[in-house]
C-alpha cells in the first residue's frame, strides 16, 4: 500500500506571499509530480498548517490547488489553521463528537488515526481531556488492528529548542493514553517541524518532513527560530506486512539527473580508472 505524506503548505490567499514567496507553485509542482509518478497511491495525507493565517481565501486556494490530485486527500489541523474554516472547506473530513478534526480510516494495512492537536491562539500543540478520551476510546476499540497515527505536533522534544517549546504540551497525558496500545502502533507521522526527521519514540517509529513553503533551519542551540528556503519535499510511504518504507522526495531539486548506464562513472563503479 502506498500513500503520500505532505505537510505544512502554509497557504495564503491568491496573489499574497509568505516570507516573500507564493506557496502555490510548490504545491502545484508537488501535485504534478505525484500525479506523474504515484497515481497508484491510495491517498495523500497533509499533516496540518494547511494555511498560514486561516482565512477562507487561503483554504479555497489550497482546495483549488489540490483539485487535480489523482487520489483522495486527508487533512489535519495545524496551529496556523482555523478549525471552522478548515471544516467548511474540507467538509468530507470527519470530525469527532466535539467537533475536533479527529477520525479513523481503515485501510488494507491497518487503521489510520488522524488527530487534532490545535488550540486557537497558540502555536503549541494541545490535547485536551476531551481529545484524550476520544483517543483512549478509539484505541481501545481498535483491538486487533495495526495502527498508524497522524498528528501535527510531535508528542516529544526533537532537539530544536525553537520547535520544542511549541510542541505538544500534554506529553505525559498523551503518552499515558497510547501506552497500552503502543505495540500495535506501527508508525507515527507528524508535521510542524518543517524538517526531515525520523527515529523512534518509546519504541514507535516516526517520521516527518520539510513543508511546502518555508523550512526551519537546523539550530539546536537558540530559542529563536531561524527559517530557511531549503527545498520542499513530499514523502512516498510504502507499507507492507513486514515493513514501512518512507521515501523523502525533493521534487523540485534542480540538480542534474542522469542515467548511470550512460555515465562515465559506470566503469569506475566496476573498475577504478587506470585499473
Ligand atoms: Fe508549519
Amino acid at each position: 500500500m502506498k500513500f503520500i505524506h505532505l505537510t505544512d503548505p502554509h497557504f495564503v490567499p491568491p496573489g499574497k506571499t509568505l516570507y516573500g514567496r507564493d506557496p502555490r507553485p510548490a504545491l502545484d509542482a508537488a501535485v504534478a509530480d505525484i500525479n506523474a509518478h504515484h497515481q497508484d497511491a491510495e491517498m495523500a495525507v497533509i499533516t496540518g498548517d494547511l494555511t498560514h493565517w486561516g482565512e477562507p481565501a487561503a483554504f479555497q486556494n489550497l482546495v483549488d490547488g489540490l483539485a487535480p490530485l489523482a487520489m483522495p486527500v486527508h487533512v489535519l489541523a495545524g496551529n496556523h489553521d482555523a478549525r471552522d474554516v478548515l471544516r467548511a472547506h474540507f467538509p468530507n473530513q470527519p470530525v469527532d463528537n466535539n467537533g475536533f478534526v479527529q477520525s479513523t480510516l481503515d485501510t488494507p494495512v491497518g487503521r489510520f488515526v488522524f488527530l487534532d492537536t490545535m488550540l486557537a491562539g497558540t502555536s503549541a500543540g494541545h490535547f485536551c481531556a476531551d481529545r484524550q478520551a476520544w483517543l483512549a476510546e478509539t484505541l481501545a476499540a481498535s483491538d486487533g488492528h495495526d495502527l498508524f497515527l497522524f498528528m501535527h505536533h510531535p508528542p516529544f522534544d526533537v532537539g530544536i529548542p525553537a520547535m520544542d517549546r511549541i510542541g505538544l504540551q500534554q506529553k505525559d497525558e498523551f503518552q499515558a493514553v497510547i501506552e497500552p496500545h503502543k505495540a500495535r502502533i506501527r508508525h507515527l507521522f507528524f508535521g510542524h517541524v518543517h524538517r526531515p526527521i525520523s527515529g523512534s519514540w518509546r519504541g514507535i517509529p516516526y517520521s516527518t518532513l520539510r513543508g511546502l513553503n518555508q523550512q526551519v533551519w537546523l539550530d539546536m542551540v537558540n530559542e529563536e527560530m531561524t527559517a530557511s528556503f531549503e527545498p520542499p519535499a513530499y514523502c512516498v510511504v510504502l507499507i507492507e506486512n513486514d515493513r514501512v518504507v518512507v521515501h523523502t522526495h525533493d521534487f523540485m531539486d534542480p540538480n542534474e539527473k542522469f542515467k548511470m548506464h550512460s555515465s562515465p562513472f559506470t566503469d569506475w563503479a566496476i573498475r577504478p580508472p587506470g585499473a
